[in-house]
């Protein structure tokens, strides 16, 4: 029996140890949190993050082996192993400010452990950080004058939002690295036992601890890369009269580039992308590799182009001007299945839209409340509603920002009555039946595609 603690019960978290918890029954898991009303929510009905199947597995182990605390120095003191997860933002201050990650919340949790120790442990780099962290962490860690001695092991989280707990039961790998010593080799081997319980061996990963570090925020960078990839490819679709879901298709089925992640869109979101790349680009740029920076940060700039681009799109659509005109914003959260609205392209979206003098009505099943929350200093020129039939009512857009299923399966025939017309149809994420909506009378414009208006010469291609 082990006593594994985590700090931070968030998004990464909170999931992980609930997953740890069901197939390890024979250990203690804690998390703990500074936030009290975040903590207070996992001990409730009500879960502070919304993640498909995780409400199920943490009412089977909640007060068996898994538990939610806000003492975290008993907690501390009492752990065998402690896997920290708090957050690592981009820094917005001095040094590196908007680029690099911001480690004052790692660093006050290396001491706090420290405080709060009175035996050896093994502390896991859960949260996602620049290369070479650990070396930094086991300074301050093994500088005490307890006569303790802590290992430092890397072991960053794949998961997506949307599909945490899958991605946790099934991951297609689990990374653990460790410093090549004999007793930076038993710490990984203790990490590995706990994966080993419904993780095939050969999907567990045994690296040092700079490649772990590293393959995290080149993962990343990667993914969002084809992101960015297929956008910059659908910005020429939109120019030529190509069609980016064909161009996709054509390229995927190609087994050395893949289908995956070549949704051309509104562009991505979310919490990790676009700090982690930032991050990547600030460690080259540390290490005067300018080059290797510019090529990664291109990535981000496309991201940022998207964006702005959709909304620049619908003002020219819509007679170039929005002012005063109610748009209905579908989607709030930064991709669908989650509740996570940081870095959402919905709201960058919306923010451009109220520039513009908008009347925007947000509409999302789960990620209203937290966009309420990211929108509080526009409070008062947005409204939020529920019920997409309500937001639609007497607006002259929709714009689809986030591709939760249930948007495509509306009863847009009813939804086009209700509206202004002419009335427009923005599909930033590509979910909707285009034909269908031009039939209906809607002027459709999506991403990467010849727009489908009943307007002449509305095409500057065909
Ligand atoms: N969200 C993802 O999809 C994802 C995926 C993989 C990795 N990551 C990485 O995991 C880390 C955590 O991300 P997240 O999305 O869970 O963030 P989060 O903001 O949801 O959770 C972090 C939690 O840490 C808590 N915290 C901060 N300082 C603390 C302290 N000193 N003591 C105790 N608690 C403290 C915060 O209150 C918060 O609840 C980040 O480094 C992120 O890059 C995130």
């Amino acid at each position: 029996m082990a006593n594994i603690l985590c700090i931070g019960a968030g998004f990464v978290g909170g999931p992980t140890m609930a997953v740890i918890a069901k197939h390890c029954p024979e250990h203690r898991i804690v998390a703990v949190d500074i936030n009290a009303a975040k903590i207070a929510a996992w001990q409730s009905d009500h879960l502070p993050i919304y993640e498909p199947g995780l409400k199920e597995i943490v009412l089977a182990v909640r007060g068996k082996n898994l538990f939610f605390s806000t003492e975290i120095e008993r907690h501390v003191a009492e752990a065998d192993i402690i896997f920290v997860s708090v957050n690592t933002p981009t820094k917005t201050f001095g040094q590196g400010a908007g680029k690099a990650a911001d480690l004052q919340y790692w660093e006050k949790t290396a001491r706090q452990i420290v405080e709060s120790s009175s035996s050896s442990k093994i502390v896991v780099e859960k949260s996602t950080l620049p290369v070479r962290t650990a070396e930094a962490m086991e300074r301050i860690l093994n500088s005490n004058e307890k006569g303790l001695f802590f290992d430092v092991v890397s072991n960053p989280e794949f998961l997506a939002e949307g599909t945490a707990v899958e991605d946790m039961q099934n991951p297609n790998r689990v990374l653990v690295g460790g410093q090549q010593t004999p007793s930076g080799q038993r710490a990984v081997q203790a990490i590995v036992d706990i994966y080993a319980h419904w993780v095939p061996r050969e999907r567990i990963i045994t690296t040092n601890l700079w490649s772990s570090e590293l393959s995290k925020l080149a993962a990343n960078a990667f993914l969002a890369q084809r992101v960015s990839s297929i956008n910059a490819i659908a910005n020429l679709c939109e120019k030529t009269g190509a069609d980016v879901t064909e161009v996709a298709h054509a390229i995927g089925t190609d087994s050395r580039i893949g289908a995956r992640f070549l949704q051309a869109s509104v562009g991505f979101g979310g919490s990790c992308f676009k700090k982690d790349i930032l991050n990547l680009v600030y460690l080259c740029e540390f290490y005067g590799l300018d080059e290797v920076a510019a090529y990664w940060e291109q990535v981000v700039r496309m991201n940022a182009y998207q964006q702005a681009s959709f909304v620049s799109k619908m003002v020219a659509a819509m007679f170039n001007t929005v002012a005063g005109k109610r748009i209905a914003l579908f989607g709030a959260a930064f991709k669908a299945h989650t509740s996570d609205t940081r870095e959402s392209p919905a709201l960058a979206v919306c923010r451009e839209l109220l520039e513009e003098h908008a009347h925007v009505v947000i509409t999302d099943p789960y990620a209203l409340e937290s966009a309420r929350a990211d929108l509080h200093d526009v409070a008062g020129r947005v409204t939020f509603e529920p019920d997409p039939y309500a937001a639609a009512r007497d607006a002259h857009a929709i714009a689809i920002a986030t591709e939760w299923p249930q948007f495509a399966k509306l009863d847009y025939a009813a939804i086009y009555e209700t509206m202004v017309h002419p009335a427009f149809i923005f599909d930033g994420r590509n979910i909707l039946d285009h034909n269908k909506l031009f039939e209906i009378g809607y002027n459709v414009y999506a991403v990467g595609k010849p727009p489908l208006t009943h307007f002449e010469n509305s095409n500057p291609v065909l």
